[in-house]
């Protein structure tokens, strides 16, 4: 992963192979943003026009390269856009530091070195531009198939290392300094190693995500947090099919058996000796998502290797939180299964027994996310956590409702679904609250068992969110993130985001953790 220095350096005497400076749009075309003083000097105070002269604007995420000018230590100078100035007295918000950072790192993909001389007034900017300079300067390594099982992939991995593909040419930026930091204030310090140790989470989760279902399965992610656990001094329980058929998960089983590849239940959990909370964090893992018996058509298939992306950021989270060891207990489920089509898969008028003791008629067997989360938020319920979220990709219909970048919250509880929406815009992810009308329950009644997993099309975001709601226990907090539309980014990078797995939603749980544990949710 690329290395984050906080350094005390002038912007005119670091080393690097790049100096990035912020560049904003003022009223009579492009302004230098502060913490580019220095540099600006350098071009005796010319930047701005000579950046003018280029064709930038300020416009956020604009980025432009030119020569730097003699007297500095960098051959490359690199303007990143930050989009209006901001008002006289005001600085920039958090997230357009963050987004500019990310945007300037992804243009240095290949580089070895970024000086950052973005405008850091404080601790929380400097950690605003570190996470952004991190989660820029990320690459899929493809030449390792992220954790490949077989021997075919583990081979073409060789030859391409051999040819200097891939890794060596396109790999992310190597190391990121950040200028206008200070190395010595306890505050950007803990800022710089925070940043480090979430954004290594996130793009953990981006792996998991980006990584083939053919070299991911339910195994494979079970092993892969086993391991992650060993090595933080995390607990697991891994329930395996045999073990699943023996505690009555029908829904993890009726979602997995048409598959070849088992399913599994993870527990990975976190405690901290002097935590007065726990939280239980449930994560949606299908591993892939053909949809099974009622199977998704072509155009709707290509991208369903990121089914468990809500399973990924909740492992990512427990990581997270160990790392920085927080004062709160974590329990993460990682609910994984394969929805495939088969002769053993479940067929739509199925009846499955869920661990809850309740029974659901699958119309559809394309609605499985709901499934095997059922099952272990009924699990999860029974050690009475203080507050219960779980993430999931699980409906089509939130993307439609809320478009590519915003996730949706439903909850059990106003005030919780509330401190989630603040929570997820401190952490710098857009979501949204969503309500659970009472009149769509009546949707997901069924003739044959207690429950439907499907009931209007109209809504069917909030009737998916109306189904969980079933399996939580009443008076526990409960949370449901709707990740369907920015988990997997189908369109072109933009600010720190990557094309592929984003990440969604570990920034926000890890930022929920911290609030429970510094004891501001109640
Ligand atoms: N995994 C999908 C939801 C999804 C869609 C995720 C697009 C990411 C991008 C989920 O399992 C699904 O298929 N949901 C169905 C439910 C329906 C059959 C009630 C959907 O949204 O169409
Ligand atoms: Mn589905
Ligand atoms: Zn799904």
């Amino acid at each position: 992963m690329t290395a984050l220095t906080l350094s005390t350096s002038s912007a005119a005497t670091l080393r690097a192979d790049a100096l990035v400076v912020g560049v904003a749009k003022g009223a009579k075309g492009p302004v230098i943003a502060p913490g580019a003083e220095a540099v600006d000097k350098a071009f005796d105070g010319n930047l701005a026009t000579v950046l003018e002269t280029l064709g930038a604007t300020g416009a956020e995420g604009e980025v432009t390269k030119l020569p730097a000018a003699a007297g500095l230590k960098t051959p490359v100078v690199l303007a990143v856009g930050l989009g209006e100035a901001p008002a006289k007295g005001d600085g920039f918000a958090p997230e357009t530091l963050r987004r500019a950072a990310g945007a300037a790192a992804r243009a240095l993909a290949g580089s070895k070195k970024g000086a950052f001389a973005l405008p850091v007034e404080d601790a929380a900017d400097a950690a605003a531009v570190a996470e952004g300079a991190l989660l820029g300067a990320y690459a899929y390594d493809k030449t390792n198939g992220g954790g490949a099982k077989n021997g075919k992939a583990a081979k073409g991995a060789a030859k391409d290392a051999k040819d200097g593909k891939d890794a060596k040419n396109n790999g992310p930026l190597a190391e990121v300094a950040l200028l206008g930091g200070k190395p010595r204030d306890k505050e950007y310090k803990a800022a710089a190693e925070r940043a480090t140790a979430l954004i290594a989470e996130v793009n953990r989760a981006r792996d998991l995500i980006n990584t083939p279902s053919n070299l991911l399965d339910p195994a494979s992610f079970a092993a892969a947090a086993v391991t992650a656990a060993k090595e933080h001094g995390l607990k697991t329980e891994v329930l395996d099919e045999k073990a699943l058929a023996k505690g009555g998960y029908g829904g993890i089983l009726g979602v997995g058996q048409g598959s070849d590849a088992p399913p599994r239940l993870v527990r990975i959990a976190y405690t901290h000796p002097k935590a007065e909370k726990t939280l239980a964090l449930v994560g949606k893992g299908i591993t892939y998502d053909s949809g099974g018996i009622s199977l998704k058509p072509a155009g709707h298939n290509e991208t369903m290797k990121c089914d468990m992306s809500g399973a990924a950021a909740v492992f990512a989270a427990v990581v997270a939180a160990a790392k920085l060891g927080l004062r709160v207990n974590i329990t993460g489920w990682l609910a994984l299964a394969e929805n495939m089509p088969s002769g053993s898969a479940t067929r739509p008028g199925d009846v499955l027994s869920m661990y809850s003791g309740k029974t659901v008629e699958v119309l559809n067997t394309d609605a499985e996310g709901r499934l095997v989360l059922a099952d272990a938020l009924a699990r999860a319920c029974e050690e009475k956590p203080d507050a219960i979220v779980d993430v999931a990709t699980l409906t089509g219909a939130m993307v439609l409702a809320l478009g590519n970048r915003t996730f949706g919250i439903m909850s059990n509880d106003d005030a919780f679904r509330t401190a989630l929406h603040e929570i997820a815009e401190e952490a710098g992810e857009a979501s949204w609250p969503m309500p659970l009308p009472a009149d769509l329950r009546k949707g997901i009644e069924s003739p044959v068992a207690d429950l439907a997993n499907m009931g209007e099309r109209m809504g069917g975001g909030l009737v998916a969110g109306i189904f969980l709601k079933e399996f939580v226990e009443d008076g526990i907090a409960w949370g449901h993130l709707d990740i369907a539309g920015p988990a997997f980014n189908e369109s072109g990078p933009f600010g720190y985001t990557p094309k592929g797995g984003t990440g969604s939603a570990v920034r926000t749980l890890v930022r929920l953790a911290e609030r429970t544990a510094d004891g501001d949710l109640g």
